[in-house]
């Protein structure tokens, strides 16, 4: 059995660096702060649809403070000359019963590394394990990379196509 709140997963980046997969703390405040921080624009439009670096108490409280039920959170630690640091994360928030919103974000130094798919793939084992049934998001466009991690996910994929958005819906049974 999963326990989604105390997961942990290791797992190697294209270049044989080292990632810890893992379940987010409330004392990863600073690691999340830190990691917007180290994103481009694009990488944060792309995330929140807005170049968006300073959140609101009530904002930093919801990323942080996760229920593993229906809402959970994974982080993706990299060792750093001896400092853990955020790479990435993932997270879903159950929308309705058996369906979920998924979102992720890597920054820019370790994007193309094969992380973002390390994050689908075990968000997908927890969402699975959960007894969830799909897993949906919105996505820009243009939005290659995240698309082509859907689709490397192995999961039945739909795909809605409008001018703005893209909605991608995956089937876990
Ligand atoms: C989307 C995102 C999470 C993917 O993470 P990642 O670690 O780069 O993903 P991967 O390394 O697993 O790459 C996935 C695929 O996209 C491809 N890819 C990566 N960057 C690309 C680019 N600029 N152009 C085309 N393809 C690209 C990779 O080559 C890989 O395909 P491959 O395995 O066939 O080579 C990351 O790019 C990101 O954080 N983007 C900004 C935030 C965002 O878009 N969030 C989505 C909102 S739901």
């Amino acid at each position: 059995m999963l326990e989604a709140a105390n997961y942990s997963a290791c797992e190697t980046l294209r270049d044989g660096r080292r990632v810890e997969i893992r379940a987010l703390r409330p004392d990863d405040r600073a690691g999340l702060i830190a990691a917007v921080a180290r994103s481009s624009p694009e990488t944060l439009y792309r995330r929140f649809f807005a170049v968006k670096r300073h959140f609101t108490e009530p904002e930093v409280e919801f990323f942080l403070h996760v229920d593993f039920i229906n809402h959970v959170a994974l982080v993706a630690v990299i060792d750093e000359g001896g400092q853990p640091m955020i790479a990435g994360g993932t997270r879903y928030v159950v929308v309705q019963p058996g369906k979920a919103e998924v979102a992720f974000a890597v920054i820019d130094q370790y994007q193309g590394q094969g992380l973002g798919t390390l994050l689908m793939h075990h968000l997908a084992a927890i969402a699975r394990e959960a007894r969830l049934e799909q897993l949906i998001a919105e996505v820009l466009p243009d939005n290659v990379p995240m698309l082509k991690v859907f689709e490397k996910s192995r999961l039945p994929l739909s795909i809605k196509r409008e001018p703005q958005v893209v909605h991608v819906a995956l089937r876990l049974r």
